[in-house]
């Protein structure tokens, strides 16, 4: 078999309109907008509306990644939505993505490695393409965290926001694309930062909704430690596993938690920040979802190009941490046009039958038909 690369080619955001600014977070708890920008960099961060959910912001995502790549959703072998905010504990908030769209022919499935988890997609999505078990893969990181926080925290609170990015990756034979990746963890810090209740450890009830145990806990300090240690280990892994120097790197997207981090990672590899794209001033932590809005926006103002060698590195709960380098690809040409409207309309309207076709079967065979 000849050796495939897997390359990013379609990319696309989808954030709530309401914005939560740092004053708004001072009628709520005893914080300040000096003390955030100070110790987050963080200015303002975008929550999701009644009608928002983490399926919807990622369907949002994936369309308009689809429509720069030019792919229809039926052409698509694989969805992979990370998140740390499924809709349900299942079905998979990436089945919930792939009947909104229409992707009649992908296996879909989350992938829960909290903030690192769109890194973890990245990697696993760009193998499946690299050994030639699939063609077309959409990966994509979406959040709605401010259901998860607690609002008189303010140790969480402030840092916190909702949004989704996505990438269509595609085969190729051309060299490019994904170059390299870490994958790493280490379970014994998972209680720094967790969710205590709500799985089949701590089934959710009165008491633990009494102590708030359905929340987002962290200590803080721990995981700035942590994180300042392995965002620029991890860096420097990738670029060697691809046998490349930090000087062939044009661009480092980190994982948006906290500017104090991302500077601390960029002076341990002295790397200039100018070469570090950072938005978490305008959307706070959107965890997973945080890596490709930071990429659609370097994409947007012109910064990020075909031909880049970009590292895209995180870190968070579980522990994990991880990083994916590759070179910047775009669009493959193609003469189809994908109509996300249009998508939509089709997807709603072959859910609707394929719903009532297992109604009708049901009273068929005399089940109900409640499935
Ligand atoms: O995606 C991964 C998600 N998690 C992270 O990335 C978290 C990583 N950690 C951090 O970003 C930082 O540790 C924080 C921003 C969470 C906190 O910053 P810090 O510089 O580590 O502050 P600290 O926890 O050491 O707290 C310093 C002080 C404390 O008061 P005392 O004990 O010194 O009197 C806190 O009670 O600041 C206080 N404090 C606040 N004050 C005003 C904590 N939160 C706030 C707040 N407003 N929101």
């Amino acid at each position: 078999m000849s050796p495939r690369y897997a390359h990013i080619t379609g990319w696309g955001m989808a954030i709530p309109e309401k914005i939560v600014t740092n004053h708004d977070l001072e009628k709520m708890v005893d914080t300040n907008d000096e003390w955030i920008i100070s110790r987050t960099g963080i200015r303002e961060r975008r929550i999701a509306s009644d009608g928002q959910s983490t399926a919807t912001l990622a369907a949002e995502a994936g369309l308009r990644a689809l429509e720069v790549a030019n792919l229809r959703p039926a052409d698509l072998d694989l969805i992979i939505v990370s998140t740390s905010s499924p809709e349900y504990l299942f079905p998979a908030t990436a089945c919930l993505v792939q009947d909104q769209i229409g992707a009649v022919k992908a296996g879909a499935f989350d992938l829960s490695a909290a903030c690192t988890g769109f890194v973890y997609a990245l990697n696993l999505a760009a193998q499946a393409i690299r050994s030639h078990s699939i063609e077309n893969a959409l990966v994509i990181g979406s959040e709605t965290l401010s259901r998860l926080v607690n609002w008189k925290d303010r140790n969480t609170c402030i840092l916190f926001g909702d949004g989704a990015g996505a990438f269509v990756l595609q085969a190729s034979e051309e060299v490019g694309g994904v170059l390299s990746a870490v994958m790493r963890s280490d379970g014994s810090g998972g209680e720094l930062l967790v969710v205590p209740a709500g799985g089949s450890r701590h089934l959710t009830s009165l008491q633990t909704v009494y102590e708030g145990q359905h929340y987002i806990q962290m200590n803080g300090r721990e995981v700035f430690r942590f994180a300042t240690r392995v965002m620029s280990q991890a860096t420097q892994e990738a670029v060697a596993a691809a046998n490349l120097k930090m000087e062939d790197i044009q661009w480092i997207i980190p994982h948006q938690a906290n500017q104090r981090i991302i500077e601390a990672a960029a002076r341990n590899l002295e790397f200039p920040m100018e070469r570090v794209i950072v938005n978490l001033d305008r959307y706070g932590n959107t965890s997973t979802a945080s890596i490709p809005l930071a990429v659609c926006e370097a994409i947007q103002d012109g910064r990020l190009k075909p031909g880049d060698r970009v590292v895209m590195v995180a870190f968070g709960a579980g522990l994990t941490w991880g990083s994916v380098l590759t070179q910047w690809t775009g669009p493959f040409p193609t003469r189809r046009k994908v109509r996300p409207k249009r998508v939509r309309f089709w997807a709603r309207l072959r859910s609707l039958l394929r719903r009532l076709r297992r109604r009708l079967d049901g009273l068929l065979w005399g089940r109900g038909g409640t499935a």
